[in-house]
């Protein structure tokens, strides 16, 4: 059977169009190629449109033809886009000019893309690293995975001590654990440094408890310790005022109290007045007045052995700042909860 007289038609779009297609190198010049081929004024639109003229007994194959040009044009052309838009990627990370530190578009003046800028905490974290850093402190970082021996043991918190009670843990299945809280990185940092030496190290502590306004099983912590020949209790707490006044911004009340921690003798717990309440007690300060930040004390003879020091020699103070309560003091949150949420509606106001 002699083929239809449409067909030579039909082969002769196809291979126009395929062509056409695979000569575009940008992909404006593809868009054009597919308004020009499958547009609602194109070619290939037309072709198919013209069904309408073709005699009824070849409608059929003539349907089935055109169809499958227009399904062989939309292939091509969307293979060729996603080949040159990997090349468009491509050409720019080759491009020795091209800078992927630099920020984005919003800042180089294309508002429809907003930037990111540092979380609370971060800033928080930031601006006390720096305050400690111009007190001569090492600026240090210690793993979220500890093990017993660093979080606990070495501590003075054997695993008979009803200490542990209050600091319950996720265990992982390798007998590790995510670490209670930063003091893990004492006994890193006693082997790590000969004294004398004064360091800081931030981070994520976890706690396998409920939540609420004040808590989460999730926080952040800050960690100091200075280790010396000799120590006092007042360098302690003058270093915690300044440290205070230069985050806080203002005048402080604080008081301070006898606290109970197996890892310093004598140990302290450092409240400051809630700044969000003024005192007067909100939930944040579970109705107090008052906001536990800053537990400290002298680190425990025990300690010091078990970083391979002789406490005969050399004393220290260690604190572990509430890196989260800082953060909701200094910028009014009243849910620590808030902190880690990922809203970017809370977010975005700081
Ligand atoms: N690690 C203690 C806690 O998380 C706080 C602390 C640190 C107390 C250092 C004294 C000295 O509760």
């Amino acid at each position: 059977m002699d083929s239809a007289p449409w067909s030579a038609d039909i082969e002769a779009a196809r291979q126009q169009w395929l062509a056409a297609v695979a000569s575009c190198a940008q992909l404006p010049a593809l868009r054009s190629v597919q308004v020009e081929c499958l547009g609602k004024n194109g070619a290939v639109t037309a072709l198919v449109r013209r069904i309408a003229e073709v005699p009824p007994a070849d409608k059929r194959a003539y349907g089935q033809a055109t169809a499958a040009l227009k399904a062989a044009c939309e292939t091509a052309i969307a293979t060729r886009q996603t080949e040159l838009e990997a090349a468009e990627v491509q050409a720019e990370l080759d491009d020795a000019t091209f800078d992927c530190t630099l920020p984005p578009a919003a800042v180089l003046g294309n508002r429809a893309r907003p930037t990111g800028h540092a979380h609370p905490l971060c800033t928080v974290q930031q601006e006390v690293e720096a305050v400690f850093s111009s007190m001569g402190f090492a600026v240090l970082d210690y793993p979220e995975v500890e093990s017993e021996f660093n979080n606990f043991e070495a501590l003075n918190i054997p695993g008979w001590h009803p200490a542990r009670e209050m600091q319950d843990t996720f265990w992982l299945d390798n007998g590790l654990l995510l670490r209670t809280h930063t003091s893990s990185g004492q006994v890193r940092a006693l082997h790590t440094f000969q004294p004398p030496f004064r360091a800081v190290f931030a981070g994520k502590v976890f706690r396998y408890e409920a939540t609420d306004a004040s808590h989460e099983h999730t926080f952040h912590q800050l960690e100091g310790l200075l280790v010396d020949r000799v120590v006092s209790v007042g360098h302690l707490l003058d270093s915690m005022r300044t440290l205070l006044s230069a985050i806080l911004r203002r005048q402080v009340e604080v008081r301070l109290r006898p606290g109970y921690f197996p890892f310093v003798e004598p140990g302290f717990e450092l409240d400051i007045a809630c700044q969000l309440c003024g005192g007067a007690g909100c939930s944040a300060c579970k109705q107090s007045g008052w906001l536990e930040l800053l537990p400290c004390g002298l680190v425990h003879p025990q300690v010091l052995r078990a970083g391979g020091l002789d406490p005969a020699q050399w004393q220290g103070w260690a604190f572990g700042l509430g890196l989260s309560r800082l953060a909701m003091m200094r910028y009014g949150i009243g849910d620590v909860r808030l902190l880690l949420g990922g809203d970017v509606r809370f977010l975005s106001q700081f």
